[in-house]
């Protein structure tokens, strides 16, 4: 009897130790299953809802403040760079259409996991203008090393003076 129930034990152990080491694959679709936390499908990202291409990039919201939404994906980041100002809180938005990415702010501490079905939010202060590089920093296959994007911080003025598309693109700088 007591070597039944250490073996049921130790078999209820090894399936939660496995379970906790599959949050992708077991836990999250069962927590979106049972109705929890509707997040985004990542099949239809660029068609509807938050991630759709004339939301993405930096926007003036709410009112007085600003956020930026971005889309992780194999392999590179939409939009490939975005404008925002400087010393002023910036709030982050991403996403990922297919796997697991880690965009990161090189020259600072900052950084943001993109993971499938779910939005991941932050925010950041930028306190110096210039450019700062964001590459992937979670390998995610095989072009990994070529996935990266850029982010423009610059004065409050120039930034204001900037129209919604000018600010998910470099080329007009
Ligand atoms: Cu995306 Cu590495």
């Amino acid at each position: 009897m007591k070597k039944k129930i250490e073996f049921a034990a130790g078999m209820a152990l090894f399936a939660l130790a496995l379970l906790s080491t599959r949050f992708y694959m077991v836990d999250l679709p069962v927590w979106h299953f049972l109705g929890g936390d509707n997040g985004p499908d990542p099949a239809t990202l660029h068609l509807r809802g938050e991630f759709v291409e004339s939301n993405l990039g930096t926007a003036e919201y709410p009112a007085g403040s600003f956020t930026v939404r971005m889309i992780a994906q194999q392999y590179d980041f939409v939009p490939q760079c975005v404008v925002v100002p400087v010393g002023v809180q910036v709030r982050f938005r991403i996403t990922s259409a297919d796997t697991v990415h880690l965009l990161t702010f090189l020259g600072t501490d900052y950084g943001l996991k993109a993971l499938p079905g779910t939005i991941t939010e932050a925010t950041f202060t930028f306190p110096k203008s210039g450019t700062l590089k964001i590459p992937c920093h979670e390998f995610c296959g095989a072009g990994h090393y070529t996935m990266r994007s850029q982010l423009d911080v610059v004065p409050k003025e120039q930034f204001a003076a900037l129209r919604p598309n000018e600010r998910r693109t470099c080329d007009a700088r």
